[in-house]
């Protein structure tokens, strides 16, 4: 099949990933029908809302792109057996999150989704069909999903036509916040695989906008284990620099200085340098356990130990937060108001997946404070079922009563003793600190856990501050 007899492409799982990446698809090929599937009702609902705002995901310029295409060659539905029957390329997409019980509880990732996605292909598909793997995964997933689809080729439970599959891996590169730069225009795109005449196809369905030298292309394995290890690298520059970040607290060094100066050399590079209140995000921590759980099944348990230690860091960084906030604050919260500024993992986002303020707000209601929590983009419920406050199904904790949520920020303060920020949202970076602080109770503290405070007004402003990798 060669990429003028693609019609359809579908797309399971209408996330952060199959959402924003099926739209520019879809806004590069009007001549091909882009269905996005899940089982997620509600969601597909909220994909389908006339007004743009009520998108499930907020991603800057999506709603655009989304404007010009949905209805037109670009449709979210629930419809997930035909549009796979009409599909003559069919992205994964479903989440893989990591296993709670059983074998590799809380490290290898659980898989059921890939697999019921690839039972669903393997009953309906029609003809010949690519599968694309977009989802990350452990290494060897692929080969799950080709042999459940060989089964089928070998089975007449469905259905007597004939059918057949090629299986690629495609991991997805892209920041959330930042979703549709990242792609259209990548710094590479990858495809593993060993079937020339698919891996062609889907080659030419991204150079519709991508450039030819930036697709690379691997086996499968490799294709697999290259997302793993991008995402590695990247979390572990970050715990790399929050170590750093305790160091200059205890030493009188300013972490932005050591970054700045570190990252000049260009063998290191200046990007993913910012210290903060450790990574978030739904891949980092996953996908490293995930290596961590390969590494321990091929006996590499040192190169095991290297990678735990990256998330073991990263935690140890927030409860260091947590900590330090409990200490200045008299060494005690009970009944004390704070204001939590941002609860999004990352600004320009309403993902809260593993973010630290879920971590960091944890520990504060544990030692009896009362959160005010303000945050642009994250609604009340999320942060309360993101809390254990409640349950998904709307059961309310008895500590629901200690976080409130509020829309403006000089509400968000009153009365409070301390401001923590943990998203660096830009509107904090322009706050009236002598406005704010006339509102909170003295002393009043600003725990700056992104470093980017403008100190100096605040402390101008009555606050007594502390900047992470500053002290
Ligand atoms: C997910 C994975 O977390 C990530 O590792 C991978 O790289 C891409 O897919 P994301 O898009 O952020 O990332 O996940 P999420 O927003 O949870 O979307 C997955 C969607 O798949 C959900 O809407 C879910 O309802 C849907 N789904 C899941 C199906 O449609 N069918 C299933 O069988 C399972
Ligand atoms: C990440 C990868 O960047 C992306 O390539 C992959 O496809 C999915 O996982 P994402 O999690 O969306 O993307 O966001 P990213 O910008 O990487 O940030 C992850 C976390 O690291 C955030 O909590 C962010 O605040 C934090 N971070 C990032 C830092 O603390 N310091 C930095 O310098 C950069």
């Amino acid at each position: 099949m060669n990429i003028n007899q693609v019609k359809n492409i579908c797309c399971i799982g209408a996330g952060y990933v199959g959402g924003p990446t099926m739209t520019v698809i879809a806004n590069y090929w009007h001549n091909i029908k882009v269905n996005v599937v899940d089982i997620n009702q509600e969601r597909i609902n909220a994909w389908n809302d006339k007004d743009l705002n009520n998108l499930p995901i907020y991603e800057p310029g999506l709603d655009i792109l989304i404007k010009k295409t949905r209805g037109k060659n670009l449709f979210f539905s629930t419809d997930v057996e035909s549009s796979i029957a009409s599909a003559d390329i069919i992205f994964l997409s479903v989440n893989t999150p990591t296993k709670t019980k059983g074998f590799g509880a809380g490290q290898a990732s659980d898989l059921r989704w890939i697999e019921i996605s690839a039972r669903q292909i393997a009953k309906y598909a029609k003809g010949y069909t690519i599968v694309v793997e977009k989802s990350t995964l452990p290494v060897k997933t692929a080969e799950t999903i080709q042999q459940i689809l060989n089964a089928e080729l070998t089975s007449s439970i469905y259905t007597t036509e004939s059918k057949s599959f090629s299986v690629l891996s495609n991991p997805e590169f892209l920041a959330e916040g930042t979703a549709i730069t990242d792609l259209e225009k990548p710094d590479r795109l990858l495809i593993g695989g060993d079937d020339a005449n698919a891996i062609k196809t889907l080659e030419d369905l991204y150079k519709a906008w991508i450039p030819h030298e930036k697709i690379l292309k691997t086996n499968l394995w490799s294709s697999e284990l290259s997302k793993l290890t991008a995402n590695a690298f990247l979390a572990q520059r970050i715990s790399s620099i929050n170590s750093i970040s305790a160091l200059c607290e205890a030493t009188g060094a300013d972490i932005k200085e050591v970054a700045r100066a570190v990252g000049s050399d260009r063998r290191i590079g200046d990007k993913f340098l910012n210290s903060g209140p450790g990574f978030g995000g739904s891949c980092f921590k996953k996908d490293i356990l995930n290596l961590v759980y390969l590494c321990n099944y091929y006996g590499l348990h040192e190169v095991a130990n290297y990678w735990e230690s990256v998330v073991t860091l990263n935690s140890w960084q927030q409860h260091r937060i947590s900590s330090l906030i409990v200490n200045k604050l008299f060494r005690t919260l009970s009944g004390k108001r704070i204001a939590i500024f941002g609860f999004a993992f990352k600004s320009n986002t309403n993902d809260t997946r593993e973010s630290p303020a879920v971590s960091i707000c944890k520990d504060l209601l544990e030692e009896g404070a009362n959160l005010a929590i303000y945050d642009p983009k994250v609604n009340k419920r999320q942060i309360e079922v993101n809390l254990n406050l409640q349950s998904s199904r709307n059961i309310a904790n008895d500590n629901i009563s200690q976080i409130k949520k509020f829309e403006a920020i000089e509400d968000c303060v009153e009365g409070a003793d301390a401001i923590v920020i943990l998203t660096e949202w830009d509107e904090f970076k322009i706050v009236n600190w002598e406005k704010i602080s006339k509102l909170m109770r003295k002393p009043s503290w600003i725990f700056d856990a992104r470093g980017i405070l403008n100190q100096k007004s605040a402390i101008k402003a009555g606050f007594k501050v502390w900047s992470v990798g500053k002290g």
